[in-house]
């Protein structure tokens, strides 16, 4: 593909921006479409980014010729609705994680994406940053042996209030899939599919959870530990331990600018990971790659890996008894 690979968004939030800022840092790429519930708030939107195009609804931009893949930046409960708007209408599709809120949902994704050789990833920024290439190449030249132990959080305190997406269950509310999502990713990159999970939740007023563990385990003898809340600040670090070393992420591990290899005779290494500008260039240039290549999904995040982690994280909030409102158009 020798043209410009056109971009649309739907759901011009607080990480549409973000992720508007980076595309127009990266080379191939460019907004022409924004699509919001609110054509002025669409028109503002496009302005401030340069897109020619805004609509009132998230079916017009979905319906433009012009645009050739769609960032789906709405809560997550619409994120299957969303995303299956954009597959139906012959557009590629980078959804924000979670792809949805239940197993079932992202793998009906991923087969819409693939019977229409249309090109769908999860926006799981973190996998694309140079933090996670230098953790599996460490990884692969054995630096602490073979992992045996992870452990991460992503925790703050959000203020209750039960209308907003972190609380409210018809947004998909919670910790587990705003925030948990990220050591689960960690786990799952680093250690593979687990044998089994055990988790226990606490639940807000809404019924979403304020604070999820889980240990994932494995039958080689690996477990991961992870957390997520919003009712703490946490460590937001991230340990990965082998017979050999720890590999030590600092705060805010998802998004380090550095790691540090920690040895048994506690020598201690750092190394830079850190990147330009806010990172979300990683994931816009995998897709852009990924089509360009022809590819309808990323090595680097196959469908999958993405539906592994729905399905994990729905059997974390099953158990807690937590309920979804999964949303229409
Ligand atoms: N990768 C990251 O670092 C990161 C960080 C934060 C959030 N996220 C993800 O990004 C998504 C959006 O989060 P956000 O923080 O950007 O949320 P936000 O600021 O509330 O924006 C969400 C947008 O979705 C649209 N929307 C459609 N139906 C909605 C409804 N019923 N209620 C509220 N908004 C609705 C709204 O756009 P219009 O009204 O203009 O149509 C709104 O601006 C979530 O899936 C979240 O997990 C990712």
């Amino acid at each position: 593909m020798s043209k410009t690979l056109n971009w649309g968004i739907i759901g011009p939030g607080k990480i549409a921006r973000k992720f508007a800022q980076a595309l127009q840092r990266v080379p191939g790429c460019g907004l022409v479409a924004v699509g919001s519930r609110d054509l002025e708030k669409a028109n503002q939107f496009a302005k401030e980014f340069g897109a020619k195009k805004s609509y009132g609804t998230y079916e017009a931009l979905a319906a433009d010729k012009e645009v050739d893949i769609v960032y789906v930046a709405t809560p997550h409960t619409f994120h299957y609705a969303h995303s299956m708007l954009c597959l139906e209408n012959g557009k590629s599709v980078l959804c924000e994680k979670p792809l949805s809120v239940d197993r079932k949902s992202a793998l009906e994704l991923t087969q819409a994406a693939t019977a229409k050789g249309l090109f769908l990833m999860e926006a799981m920024w973190t996998r694309f940053l140079p933090l996670t290439q230098k953790i599996d190449e460490l990884l692969a030249a054995n630096t602490i042996g073979k992992p045996t132990y992870l452990r991460a959080d992503f925790g703050f305190p959000a203020p209750f209030n039960p209308e907003s997406r972190l609380y409210n269950l018809g947004l998909g509310g919670g910790a587990m899939l705003d925030i948990g999502v990220y050591p689960l990713f960690l786990a799952l990159h680093v250690m593979g599919i687990p044998g089994g999970v055990i988790s226990h939740s606490h639940l807000s007023e809404t019924g979403s959870d304020i604070a999820t563990s889980a240990i994932l385990h494995y039958e080689d003898g690996k477990i991961a530990d992870i957390h997520c809340s919003l009712n703490a600040q946490t460590p937001l670090t991230a340990e990965i331990a082998g017979p050999d070393g720890l590999i030590v992420i600092e705060r805010p591990w998802y998004k380090a600018n550095s790691l540090a290899i920690k040895r048994r005779d506690d020598s201690i290494v750092t190394i830079d990971v850190s990147y330009g500008d806010n990172g979300f260039e990683y994931q816009i240039q995998e897709a852009f790659q990924c089509i360009e290549s022809g590819r309808k999904e990323s090595l680097l995040l196959p469908h999958h890996f993405s539906i592994l982690m729905a399905g994990i994280a729905e059997e974390i909030t099953n158990r807690a008894g937590i309920k979804y409102v999964v949303q229409s158009l």
